[in-house]
């Protein structure tokens, strides 16, 4: 029991590990990281300091704060080799192919020098991991459309420094617009972790083997990029690009009630939230801050969004199943707004995760009971039999 809440033993039984990072009530559509509810840390906090928190589990004091946030700064430049693997991509290649690619590839550079049995450079891997994807995610997109790469800087914030290096361009100067940093920031913490997803799982089972960091990370990357999962930002504006109109909704949503369609919501249901995601709520917020930052008063898919949340939750099949918007159902207006292209938003979901996955990676490293991971099966194939040679088939 943790005060408020208690835990079912039963459920206990049948989860894949226990962690003190993040809790979620999926029914009362409660998230806690490290006990602080989401929508207090999206208002109050910053993400370098969730980083933090997630990854040591107590909120930094003013000088952990500023030590912790140097260190991340110092380390947000990449080996300069790093340019000239992008070379082997296409250039219309997807960000999250490029993503996987290199960040596994930081592998080749810190093999050597991560021992994950010495604590000081299993810490010196999870701040480069969190310091270096948004470099990486940012040379991803200035890849995609010809503009040369940007080099961090450090005196920039975190989130000010990842904006610039993927929207300055040499010929003029770029500063970035301090409230559609914060929005960002913000949107990365709503992201930052939520506990054992699939691609969390996923890096866990592979450090469980004792893998380097940077590979088990490249596997989440890689787990991420389903529509299922983290790509359902990408697919959910396309899905209300598509839909176009709020006089075109009904036939959607007949579509996703339509057993023999594999149209499905992009953006609605999940695994574990039966109630409302509130990270959904945040973010709406977000997207109308951002739209009235930038003058967009009548964002049409906005509208469609809005109406569509409307009339689904008013929908018995979508009630009957507790089908509510989640995660994704507003990052793809908000992301596409504050400038990014649709193929960027699951990186953006992947740069902003990094964390998440480090932190439950090094849970679970650390825990001396840990073993590698061996998921069993159910068994469902045909019984012992004899060999038959090819003459008698
Ligand atoms: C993320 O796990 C995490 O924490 C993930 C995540 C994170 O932060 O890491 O929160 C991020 O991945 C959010 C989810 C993003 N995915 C999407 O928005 C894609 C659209 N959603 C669906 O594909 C679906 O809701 C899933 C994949 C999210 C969950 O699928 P399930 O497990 O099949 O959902 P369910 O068991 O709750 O479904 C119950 C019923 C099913 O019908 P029946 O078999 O009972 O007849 O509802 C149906 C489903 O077919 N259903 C939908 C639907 N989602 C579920 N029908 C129409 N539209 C949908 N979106």
């Amino acid at each position: 029991s943790t005060g408020k809440f208690t835990y079912d033993p039963g459920f206990t039984s049948t989860a894949s590990c226990s962690s003190k990072i993040t809790y979620i009530d999926g029914d009362e559509g409660v998230l806690l990281y490290r006990g602080y509810p989401i929508d207090q840390l999206a208002e109050k906090s910053h993400f370098l300091e969730v980083c933090y928190l997630l990854l040591y589990g107590e909120l930094p004091t003013p000088a952990q704060c500023e030590d912790f946030e140097k260190t991340i700064t110092y380390h947000t430049m990449v080996h300069e080799q790093i340019q000239f693997l992008f070379r082997g991509f296409r250039r219309d290649a997807h960000p999250m192919a490029v993503m996987v690619g290199v960040v596994g590839a930081l592998s080749a550079f810190y093999h050597d020098s991560t021992d994950i049995n010495d604590p000081e450079q299993r810490k010196i891997a999870t701040h480069r991991l969190v310091a270096k994807v948004p470099t990486i995610a940012a040379m991803a997109f200035k890849y995609s459309i010809g503009q040369p790469f940007v080099y961090p800087r450090n005196d920039l914030g975190y989130t000010e420094n990842f904006m610039r290096m993927c929207f300055a361009v040499p010929c003029e100067e770029y500063t970035p617009n301090p409230v559609l940093a914060k929005a960002l920031d913000t949107i990365f913490i709503l992201h930052a972790d939520h506990e054992q997803n699939a691609s969390t799982s996923t890096v866990r089972l592979a450090g469980s083997s004792g893998a380097n960091p940077f590979a088990c990370i490249a596997a989440g990357i890689a787990c991420l990029w389903g529509p299922a999962h983290g790509g359902a930002n990408e697919a959910a504006l396309q899905m209300l690009e598509e839909i176009g109109s709020v006089d075109r909704i009904p036939e959607y949503i007949k579509r996703a009630k339509d057993k023999n369609d594999p149209f499905r919501l992009m953006g609605f249901g999940h695994r574990v939230y039966k109630n409302y995601d509130p990270r959904a709520k945040v973010m709406q917020k977000q997207c109308h801050a951002v739209l009235n930052e930038l003058g967009i008063k009548n964002d049409p898919l906005l509208e469609v969004a809005v109406e569509l949340e409307r009339i689904a939750l008013s929908d018995e099949y979508f009630v009957e199943k507790k089908l509510y918007p989640n995660i994704d159902f507003y990052s793809g207006i908000t992301l596409r707004a504050l400038g990014f292209p649709v193929t960027m938003f699951t990186a953006l979901f992947a740069l902003a995760r990094t964390v998440g996955w480090i932190a439950q990676w090094k849970e679970m490293i650390e825990d001396p009971e840990q073993r590698i991971g061996r998921p069993r099966q159910l068994y469902t194939g045909p019984g012992e039999r004899d060999y038959v040679p090819l003459g008698k088939r």
